[in-house]
């Protein structure tokens, strides 16, 4: 892996956190170069994190073995036809980290025979606890699903799905999941502001229940179901705040709103691809 040379066509958010990810866990920083059109973002990356930099994305493809294609999903198209000539079919991989564009739409822009890996990470990533899942298309090696997976680990945690349909559910449940998670601080912020908590007790206290939360479900082995009965005594105060959400449906409309989300996907995959 520390051998490997690692590009970065876009030098944004995502990719940032991956090679601060990719430095911190041992990668050597001489061995990343990132392409961007933007000459700040350029000039930034190279003071803060000592990487090569080009204005050139050609120019970086033919230098590297990955490239990790971190362009917003709309410029997708344009970036990966330009490099197409430059593409070294026999040995470099692709891994697109981009939201809806498909493995088929990648192969087409960027040649058939092209060892593809897409990946859905999310927000998280950018404090180095993200959860990403990855697909690769039939012409990826295993050394290759290895990288991959990785350049990935580096900022949280990966895994594999099977079929790459599965990853609009994965955008449904991870790729959007933070927000679900910040609506309902946001609506616990609310109630407990009703109840007669100060803003910044409120926040803090309900920051830190998602996180003790979060581990204690990470840690044990118990289901989530088993993990809410556990804390629940019966006539308690946890069932009465429980028996309300079931009241109002709080779990059919949980269902309603990932089954949503993962619609929008698949919609905006199409829309993507046929550009
Ligand atoms: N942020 C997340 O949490 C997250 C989560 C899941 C997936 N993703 C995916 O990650 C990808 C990157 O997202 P991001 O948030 O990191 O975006 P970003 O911060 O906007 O980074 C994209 C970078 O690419 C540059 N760029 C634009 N056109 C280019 C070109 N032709 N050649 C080279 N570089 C070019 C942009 O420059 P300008 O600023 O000058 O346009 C920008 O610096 C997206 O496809 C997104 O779907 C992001």
């Amino acid at each position: 892996m520390n051998t490997k040379k690692i590009g970065f066509i876009g030098g944004g958010n995502m990719a940032s956190s991956l090679i601060n990810g990719l430095i911190t866990s041992g990668h050597s920083a001489s061995q990343i170069w990132v392409s961007d059109t933007n000459p700040d973002t350029l000039q930034s990356l190279a003071e803060n994190l000592k990487v090569n930099i080009t204005d050139n994305n050609d120019e970086l493809v033919k230098n590297v073995d990955v490239v990790v294609l971190a362009v917003k999903p709309q410029v997708m198209r344009l970036v990966t036809e330009k490099i197409q000539n430059n593409v070294d079919n026999k040995e470099q991989l692709f891994v697109s980290i981009a939201a809806g564009i498909s493995q088929a739409s990648l192969a087409e822009w960027l040649g058939n025979d092209v060892a593809i890996v897409r990946c859905m990470p999310n927000t998280p990533a950018l404090v180095m606890t993200g959860a990403t899942a990855l697909h690769a298309n039939s012409v990826v090696s295993n050394e290759q699903k290895d990288l991959a997976e990785n350049i990935l680990r580096a900022v949280g945690i990966s895994l594999w799905v099977e079929k790459e349909s599965e990853l609009d559910a994965v955008t449904a449940v991870s790729g959007s999941g933070p927000a679900y998670y910040f609506l309902l601080m946001e609506a616990m912020e609310e109630a407990a502001l009703q109840l007669g908590l100060c803003e910044k007790t409120a926040r803090l206290l309900i920051q830190q229940t998602a996180l003790g939360a979060a581990k204690i479900a990470l840690e044990s082995e118990d289901t989530p179901s088993e993990l809410r009965r556990k804390v629940t005594s019966p006539g308690g105060t946890t069932e009465q705040a429980l028996n309300t959400f079931n009241d109002g449906g709080f779990t059919p409309l949980v269902s309603k709103a990932l089954h949503a989300a993962r619609d929008r996907s698949i919609e905006m995959s199409k829309e993507l691809g046929e550009k």
